[in-house]
């Protein structure tokens, strides 16, 4: 059961107010604004009892009337932008369901200035955009702990009040490690420009993928697109499904494997759609590891310049990894990944109990983006990982599943198309990029290259001095214990050094390096010098 209260948490300027207005009257409840609660209370306006009683004065006024809020039903809150930072305000919002609107601090400052000549805002005295930007970063680690996070930005206010009631009664967790405790399979909705969409994950979540898509809005027929190992495994239950929801379905295999994630083989995917006369209101169904999400995404974005499809993973990589954020495409013979589009799913499916199948090099490689997801943003779920990692049992926990798909969701919400944060997804991946390079793709997992390139990052985060030993040592631990690679003896230097010059991610020659600045910490990091890279390279391929 969702608490019958929600907190609306932001910025300045991010519209709680008016957003809040809309949604309860969406919602059919009442309205509060603290401020203004606190005004009446006081009979004085906000500026003047911050001059009077200063910040700490206000919050305490602040907290008392969030803490009486706290006991009403069928209300929604717009709180003031610095109420989240009080530990007492903090434990009055936790009675309810809390939602943050994001808004970038530019956003707010634009927003700020072109509205009427402001009322007096007491902390953001001087130069609003710089304090905006001093707020927001002091600010989002908690603005973070919410339970839904809107792109308050993008559309109407009753666009957003729209897409803040449809997470509250799903009970959508977006960002962070904050899912509900209701129990709702929902573990992250991806809001981007390109389209929002649920990630699920759930157990058994294969047998109810009809109405999974039914509730994605989907209509027309289902073409299921999965590869040869797969197909034979999870087809048939996923018809069933579908079928049980009514939809009329075809399915369609290739041979699996890198080697086949070709435009050759989207030809084919092409030839069946279209020999079954696919139609613009029909949808694809991925099935399978990360060659499926990756190929099939595409021919469906391409096909009748783009139907609609569904990921359903069914490798670790897959589930946390592949199937969220929206980059399709295929290999070219001169790169991986060099023919594409940015195209995202109506929804992602995952059954974490489709890993039993999987053979268990391929489980244990996809951990290697778990404990990424953790190392660079959440600490929490890197302690989980070491209690679970301790174990010894094979790791294919819906819980952890569901906290990593949920960073990247956060990530890829964030920087759809890779341009700021969604470059911290890369840590690891300079070194382990080369690594597969300069070894052909053959001898390494994907997973297992970027586990070596993290040893590696770790330890250029240390010799930069951003990072404790220590915490590289816990790093190395927690990777080891999960079935993981630490070196790749025997690979030359020079060649996995010319390669990270090769990489995706330099800009005007200078490569931009993701490194670890403390555990669930990373900061991008333009440019290391490159006897740095050699040292830590040499270390790891020794
Ligand atoms: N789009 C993205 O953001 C993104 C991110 C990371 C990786 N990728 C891509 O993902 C691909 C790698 O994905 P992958 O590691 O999932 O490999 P994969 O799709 O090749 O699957 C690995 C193998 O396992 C088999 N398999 C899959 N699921 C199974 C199951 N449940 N039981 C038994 N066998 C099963 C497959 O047939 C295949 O042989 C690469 O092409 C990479 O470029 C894409």
């Amino acid at each position: 059961m969702q608490p019958p209260r929600i907190f609306l948490v932001g910025l300045s300027a991010s519209g709680k107010s008016t957003v809040g207005r809309m949604l309860a009257q969406r919602l059919g409840w009442e309205f509060a604004d603290s401020d203004a609660l606190i005004e009446a209370d006081a009979g004085l306006p906000v500026p003047e009892l911050f001059r009077r009683e200063g910040e700490a004065g206000f919050r305490g006024r602040e907290a008392a009337v969030l803490g009486a809020l706290a006991l009403r039903d069928n209300v929604v809150v717009a709180t003031g932008g610095g109420a989240i930072t009080d530990p007492a305000s903090r434990a009055a919002m936790a009675s309810g369901f809390v939602a943050w609107l994001r808004i970038a601090p530019e956003q707010a400052a634009d927003r700020l200035e072109a509205g009427p000549p402001t009322e007096e805002r007491p902390l953001l005295a001087g130069d609003a955009l710089t304090r905006l930007r001093q707020l927001e970063a002091a600010r989002r680690p908690l603005y973070a702990r919410a339970d839904a996070v809107v792109d308050a930005a993008s559309g109407s206010p009753a666009a957003v009040a729209s897409r803040l009631a449809d997470l509250y009664r799903q009970g959508a967790v977006f960002g962070g490690s904050t899912r509900l405790e209701s129990g709702s399979p929902v573990a992250a909705r991806v809001i981007t420009p390109g389209g929002a969409y649920p990630v699920i994950v759930q157990d058994g979540a294969l047998d109810v993928l009809g109405a999974h898509c039914r509730d994605a809005g989907l209509g027309g027929r289902a073409f299921l697109i999965t590869d040869a190992a797969v197909g034979p495994l999870f087809a048939e239950r996923a018809l069933a499904s579908l079928h049980a929801s009514r939809y009329e379905t075809g399915s369609f295999a290739f041979p699996g494997g890198e080697e086949h994630k070709t435009l050759a083989t989207v030809a084919h995917v092409y030839d069946w759609l279209i020999a079954h006369r696919v139609e613009r209101g029909d949808f694809a169904v991925c099935l399978g590891g990360g060659v499926v999400t990756d190929l099939g995404g595409f021919a469906a974005a391409t096909c009748l310049r783009g139907i609609a499809f569904v990921h359903v993973p069914t490798t670790t990589l897959a589930m946390v990894d592949a199937s969220v954020g929206g980059k399709t495409g295929v290999d070219h013979p001169g790169g991986k990944n060099l023919i594409g589009v940015f195209a995202q799913p109506r929804a992602v499916v995952v059954d974490p109990g489709l890993l039993r199948t999987l053979p268990g090099r391929h489980l244990t490689a996809g951990w290697a983006e778990v404990v990424k997801h953790g190392l660079i943003l959440d600490a929490g779920l890197v302690a989980s990982l070491e209690a679970a990692a301790g174990t010894g049992a094979p790791l294919m926990s819906p819980d952890l599943i569901a906290r990593s798909v949920a960073i990247k969701a956060e990530v890829v919400s964030e920087d759809e198309r890779e341009a700021g944060r969604r470059t911290l997804l890369n840590y690891g991946h300079t070194i382990g990029h080369a690594l597969e390079a300069v070894t052909g793709y053959s001898a390494y997992l994907h997973g297992e290259a970027v586990a070596v390139g993290m040893h590696a990052a770790g330890r250029i985060s240390v010799e930069l001095g951003l990072l404790e030993h220590s915490a590289l040592e816990r790093q190395q631990r927690l990777l080891t214990a999960c079935g993981l690679p630490a070196r790749a003896p025997g690979v030359d230097v020079d060649a996995v050094v010319a390669a990270t010059l090769q990489d995706k991610k330099v800009r005007s020659g200078r490569v931009r390096w993701v490194l670890l600045a403390g555990i669930g910490h990373a900061v991008m990091h333009d440019g290391v010098p490159e006897p740095v890279v050699r040292r830590a390279a040499e270390a790891v391929l020794a």
